[in-house]
């Protein structure tokens, strides 16, 4: 069908994907986790494939989520662990979007063994910073490559959501940075989203609430200009 062919243009591309929350161990059995439930990376490896890209899915935890047709998926559990599966994937990928809910720290120790209950007060638990892996990503970018990564931010007293999402998007130096509201029942597991597609040339593109499906058509509808490989 004619509106299908128009619809492949994905063709030959390449994509990788991170999705979901890490899980950072404190030992054998526990973890500090989040509540990213990977349904936004998700649907954005499911349209993707259905625009005729190659797609390469890391998930971090998600909820029971159906592994979308024709997507490749890898595992991950920790965020060094998806590190190294990004910098694996994104050496040969077109197009790399981090939309996983990466841990910002982790336990500086991991216990061989379960921590057991003592008589007296827990020890309080040691943080260390993980790796910005957006942030690696665009340092390692191969030529050509478009970097897509996400904001999810709630905003506070003296800056909006979207102004947090510029200044995210100044930092981290992707080419595209989907800014999503949460926090207050938005955005993290559930089925809809919105926000705004934030561009490095400028371009500020609400995202209207709607499937997270659409949210991705969004997403890889922005951006073919953005991408020589894309805009043959
Ligand atoms: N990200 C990443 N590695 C991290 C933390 C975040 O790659 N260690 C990525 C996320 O996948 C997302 C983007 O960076 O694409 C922004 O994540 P976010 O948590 O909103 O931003 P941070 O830079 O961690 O800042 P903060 O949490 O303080 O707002
Ligand atoms: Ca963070």
């Amino acid at each position: 069908v004619r509106s299908d062919a128009l619809q492949r243009t994905l063709e030959g591309v390449h994509v990788a994907i991170s999705a979901g929350g890490t899980r950072e161990p404190l030992d054998p059995v526990r973890f500090i986790g989040n509540r990213s439930s990977g349904k936004q990376g998700y649907a954005l490896a499911r349209v993707a494939a259905q625009r005729g890209a190659r797609v390469t899915l890391v998930a971090g935890n998600t909820a029971d989520l159906a592994t979308p047709a024709g997507v490749d998926l890898v595992r991950v559990g920790s965020a060094v662990e998806l590190r190294d599966a990004m910098h694996k994937v994104a050496a040969d990928a077109d197009v790399v979007v981090m939309a996983a809910a990466v841990a910002d720290f982790r336990p500086v120790s991991l216990s061989g063994h379960k921590i057991k209950k003592t008589s007296g007060d827990p020890d309080p638990i040691s943080l260390t910073k993980n790796p910005d892996i957006l942030a690696e990503l665009v340092s390692a970018r191969r030529e050509g490559q478009v970097i897509v990564g996400f904001a999810a931010e709630t905003g506070d007293e003296t800056t909006s959501v979207l102004d947090y999402g510029r200044a995210k998007l100044q930092r981290k130096g992707c080419d595209l940075l989907v800014v999503n509201a949460v926090g207050d029942g938005k955005a993290f597991e559930q089925e809809d989203n919105a926000g705004w597609l934030l561009s490095k040339d400028g371009a500020e593109t609400p995202i209207p609430h709607g499937p997270k499906t659409q949210v991705a058509s969004a997403v890889w509808t922005r951006l073919p200009p953005a991408c020589p490989s894309l805009s043959r």
